[in-house]
């Protein structure tokens, strides 16, 4: 999950310098440093490079700005002349920043901490590709799926395909696992989810998997309920971030069998703190803990985070 960003005040000094989060983005240099900054302050057991999903349309062409206290915010891609304006020939050098920036991170931690890189998955990148921002429902992109499967269809290859050579160039640079978020994959009835997200990110996986075939792959297909046994099943990943609607039993019989899970404490619990995380993470590790199990929130780090709440949380862990 996201553990930099604005919940620490050595985030939000660098933040502020260079302006714009995609600027932040763009710099290796301080992307690197934010990289490595909850690693520094935490001693987590990974980092997780910092970018963002959302590289991928500003590689492939598409407007993309983030807009203070509002959110991402793009030019919609909602027909076929926008479609066709998109352009993957310049993404791999558009993407260079990224590279740098694993580059650097990698050889700061120097062996001691695995690095994981990632892509957004491509129905999750279509949703903000499509509706030009983060939207609730993901109306304009179902409508688009279902009015003209054909042409969404196009949009959605494009992106399995920038996306593999995306996360081939992060192994390359270095990343010792990848994580593919698909925080939308919830709001699509089974067989769109299928079409749109199980079979997408099983191309992705396997186009991944020719080339780097030891590389772990974590895939997160939030909000889907019991269709994640589906997704674990059918999409060849090696491990599971689960949020924290499913049922710990659930995920115990019925995804735990097949792949690594990992998951699932509440971040907004985290920003409450109090007793009920301490019986929550006692929950989890108690029901998850003793098989392959990576403990983790069930979706990212909220800005309005206290410090005190995460190394609270990080001693229950390390101690339980
Ligand atoms: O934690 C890390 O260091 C990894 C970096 C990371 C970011 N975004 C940085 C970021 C990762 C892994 C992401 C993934 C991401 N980005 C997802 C998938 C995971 C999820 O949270 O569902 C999605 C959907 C996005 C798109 C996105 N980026 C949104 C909707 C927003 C706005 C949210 C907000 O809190 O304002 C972003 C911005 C963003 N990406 C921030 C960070 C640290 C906040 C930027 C800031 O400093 O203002």
């Amino acid at each position: 999950m996201r553990q930099a960003g604005r919940y620490l005040p050595e985030y939000r000094e660098i933040r502020t310098k260079v302006g714009s989060f995609l600027n932040l983005c763009l710099n290796s240099e301080l992307a690197a440093e934010v990289t490595l900054q909850p690693i520094r302050r935490f001693g987590f057991d990974a980092a997780i490079v910092f970018s963002d999903i959302l590289i991928i349309p500003y590689a492939l062409g598409q407007k993309v700005e983030f807009v203070e206290g509002e959110g991402p915010n793009l030019q919609p891609i909602d027909n076929t002349e926008a479609l066709n304006r998109l352009d993957a020939r310049p993404a791999e050098i558009k993407l260079t920043p990224v590279y740098e920036t694993i580059d650097r991170v990698v050889s700061a931690l120097n062996g001691k901490v695995p690095l994981i890189g990632f892509c957004g998955a491509p129905y999750t990148v279509a949703t903000y590709m499509v509706g030009g921002g983060a939207s609730k429902d993901q109306a304009e992109t179902r409508l688009w799926a279902y009015r003209e499967p054909k042409e969404f269809g196009r949009l959605i290859d494009l992106l399995v395909e920038t996306s593999a050579r995306y996360l081939l160039g992060q192994v390359k640079a270095g990343a010792s696992a990848l994580q593919i978020f698909d925080s939308w994959a919830g709001s699509l009835p089974e067989d769109e989810f299928a079409r749109w997200c199980i079979f997408p990110t099983k191309a992705l996986v396997d186009r991944v998997r020719a080339e780097a075939p030891d590389v772990p792959i974590i895939g997160f297909p939030r909000g889907c309920g019991p269709l994640s046994r589906r997704y674990a099943e059918e999409t060849g990943i090696d491990a599971i971030g689960c949020d924290q609607g499913l049922p710990l039993d659930w995920i115990k019989t019925h995804l735990q069998d097949l792949v690594t899970v990992q998951g699932n404490l509440d971040p907004v619990l985290l920003v409450a703190g109090g007793r009920r995380v301490d019986e929550r993470v006692r929950e989890i590790l108690d029901a998850l803990s003793p098989r392959p199990f990576v403990f983790n929130l069930g979706h990212g780090i909220l800005p309005e985070t206290p410090i005190a709440h995460v190394e609270r949380l990080l001693s229950l862990v390390r101690g339980g």
